[in-house]
């Protein structure tokens, strides 16, 4: 008999709170749809009490999601929970997830708040959200570091008010997997009424621990993990939903319990996170690294091709791996292209968007002989960009590099109806070109990344570049990218200084 463990995806909310990695609305209606399509219970879908746009995204993607319960974050105050109630109207399935901080340290530094004054908040809350859906989570935050006997008279009030999920946050990645299933097994032992929800996790990885502690809380009684792909989130992260879900799924002999996810969707959502967000995936990464299943050693080699047993424990076959094929050519028909992203699950709104992404499928499909879905993908999630509105555009580019002479640049950019050339020397190619273009936008920003990473294999696959720029406190990433990656890393930076140009800003929930 296994019980069922159910799965709770927050990249879109807390993966959307590592910097940089804000998401459009666009971008996490493709991401929820993924999700569901990877079958993921709950899709925490944002916080919309930060922006207007966050609570578009959740209204947009809870209207399209129906088989995955769609979760709105907020705090434990009045208009949040109205937001968030307004932003689910149109779920299939919908749940408020509200929280206030428990901890000693946050209810005096941060709250400023007496314990007696959170337990009213947090009860409060949770009956206002109950006015607005039968479906409510609560979570104590910073439980990791809160005192058990404070949790369980505060979680004892709100399940009496109407939660039906507890969750418990090891906010800060502070606790020790022992001491975090010895947490969550107190709390079920101790609260009278702990047998009338369901019991949640939700761990940072701030001491790579965020797996272990949320598996350590899985053997002690928690069935739902809160978790992202590839373990995006606040600081360090949080659990890697691909690490709980095999895990479990491998070791089912060992945790009894099983999750309901199509595992062969994994590799694909790791994909398309990963090029939305601009955040590269290591290679040594559990599950979805480049090398994850990949046998270096002559020993390992030889014991594989004799019985893949002796060194996998998993097939690659059965995260998605196999995923990676050839999908489209050059001689593919504007239908073939139309169907291929409908089975991506990616729904572009009007016709002159199918036209203009086909135009670039078209252009690419001259340079690079093989099309697969993740350069499908990468093209969609440019234009995309595209549409959220440029102030500046690559027009053209060109470099020069000869051996024992100093890299030069020339780029024109477009800048409203205005074309500016700029002429730059730099130390290899890509920082001529960086040159040239920052003396056109005369950012003053800070670059803090440059990463290049080769989309699919072969010497004419597409580059992916990620760059991160920081200005007065804000942190963008910007992804481009093209077979030739001098000019895929002259796209990430002009997609990064649009995105500071947005200046979009949003409320942080925590803060
Ligand atoms: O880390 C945390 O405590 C959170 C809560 C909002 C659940 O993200
Ligand atoms: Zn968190």
């Amino acid at each position: 008999m296994t019980d069922r463990l159910m799965i709770f995806d927050t990249t879109l909310r807390d993966g959307e709170q590592s910097p940089g990695a804000s998401m459009t609305r666009d971008e996490k209606i493709r991401i929820a749809r993924q999700l569901e399509k990877l079958r993921v219970d709950v899709i925490e879908a944002g916080f919309p009490a930060a922006s207007n746009g966050d609570f578009e995204a959740v209204k947009a993607v809870a209207g399209i999601i129906k088989d995955s319960i769609v979760c709105g974050l907020a705090r434990a105050n009045d208009n949040d929970i109205r937001r968030a109630g307004e932003a689910l109207a149109d779920a299939n399935a919908g749940r408020i997830h509200t929280f206030i901080a428990t901890s000693p340290i946050h209810m005096q530094m941060k709250l400023r708040m007496a314990p007696e004054q959170v337990i009213e908040q947090a009860v409060k809350a949770v009956k206002l959200a109950r006015s607005y859906r039968d479906d409510v989570e609560f979570s104590p935050e910073d439980a990791g570091r809160s005192e058990p006997d404070f949790l369980c008279r505060i979680l004892e009030a709100v399940i009496d008010a109407g939660a039906t999920t507890i969750n418990v946050p090891d906010t800060v990645g502070y606790t020790m997997p022992e001491q975090f299933g010895g947490l969550i097994r107190t709390l079920r032992e101790r609260i009278p009424n702990a047998d009338k929800v369901v019991w949640s996790v939700h761990c940072h990885n701030d001491l790579g621990l965020a797996v272990a502690n949320s598996l350590a809380a899985v053997t002690n009684g928690a069935r739902q993990v809160e978790c992202t792909i590839n373990g995006l989130g606040e600081r360090a992260g949080n659990a890697a939903l691909e690490e709980i879900v095999m895990a479990v799924r491998t070791r089912r002999d060992f945790f009894a319990c099983d999750t309901r996810i199509d595992t062969t969707q994994i590799v694909p959502a790791s994909k398309l996170v990963s090029a939305i967000t601009g955040f590269p995936v290591q290679p040594n990464k559990a599950i979805v690294g480049a090398n994850a299943f990949a046998h270096e050693s002559g020993i390992h080699q030889d014991g594989v091709l004799k019985s893949r047993e002796t060194y996998e424990i998993m097939r690659a076959e059965d995260v998605g791996w196999s995923h990676n094929k050839l999908v489209l050519g050059k001689l593919s028909g504007r239908n073939a292209f139309r169907q291929r992203l409908k089975e991506l699950g990616i729904e572009m709104e009007s016709e002159e968007s199918v036209n203009a992404a086909f135009a670039r499928f078209k252009d690419l499909a001259d340079r690079k002989s093989e099309i697969f879905d993740e350069d499908l993908q990468m093209l969609v999630s440019e234009e995309a960009a595209g549409q959220v509105g440029e102030h500046y555009k690559l027009v053209s580019m060109k470099t020069q590099s000869e051996t024992g002479e100093k890299p030069t640049a020339t780029v024109v950019i477009g800048e409203g109806s205005d074309e500016r050339h700029a002429d730059a020397t730099g130390s290899g190619s890509v920082d001529a070109v960086f040159r040239a273009i920052e003396s056109i936008a005369g950012s003053g920003a800070d670059l803090q990344l440059f990463s290049v990473n080769a989309i699919t294999g072969g010497t004419d696959a597409q580059g992916e570049v990620t760059v991160r720029l920081k200005k007065e406190g804000r942190i963008v990433n910007g992804a481009g990218a093209d077979t030739d990656i001098v000019v895929a890393s002259a796209k990430a930076y002009i997609s990064a200084l649009n995105k500071l140009h947005s200046k979009l800003e949003r409320a942080h929930p925590q803060v």
